[in-house]
């Protein structure tokens, strides 16, 4: 008798919380990626459900080394337009997060983060659902292997 007293509430509890709408929408738009120092992302893939207005995206550094030898940020372009952002970027230096200045390309970005350093990003994915999109690293030499696809994702 202890041991169902004990289990029925937790398991009400638990029913609960997979129930709630809101809870799982705020997960949903809320993305996490790391860098390493061995210049890699842990993702070549992230998405939303288009029922997000807004996500957040937070970029960590698990790696141990400086933002000036080792630094990465998290940018999203159009995958048309990704390489040529990224070269444009290559000269600006880290004070500008190796990025071009008012460029429209650039749909959203991180400041660029050195190794145990974390940052974050929100932006509206209003006009971006269906759009083959890539994010990458802007830092010099990395984004033709710091880069992976994001989509929107259209709902049932
Ligand atoms: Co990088």
């Amino acid at each position: 008798m202890k041991t169902s007293w004990m289990l029925i509430p937790a398991a009400a509890f638990a029913a609960l919380a997979f129930a709630s709408p809101s809870m799982a929408a705020d997960d949903a738009c809320e993305l996490t990626i790391e860098g390493n120092d061995q210049m890699q992302f842990n993702k070549d893939e992230m998405s939303v459900p288009a029922s997000c207005d807004e996500v957040t995206v937070t970029l960590k550094h698990t790696g141990d080394m400086d933002a000036s030898a080792m630094g990465h940020n998290w940018v999203l372009a159009d995958s048309d337009d990704y390489e040529e952002v990224a070269k444009a970027g290559m000269s600006e230096g880290l004070d500008n997060n190796y990025l071009p200045e008012d460029d429209d390309r650039i749909i959203a970005h991180t400041d660029v983060v050195g190794g145990g350093e974390e940052t974050s990003v929100t932006f509206s994915t209003e006009d971006l659902e269906d759009q083959d999109l890539t994010f990458f690293c802007t830092f010099p030499g990395h984004y033709a292997s710091m880069n992976g696809s994001f989509t929107v994702t259209q709902e049932d």
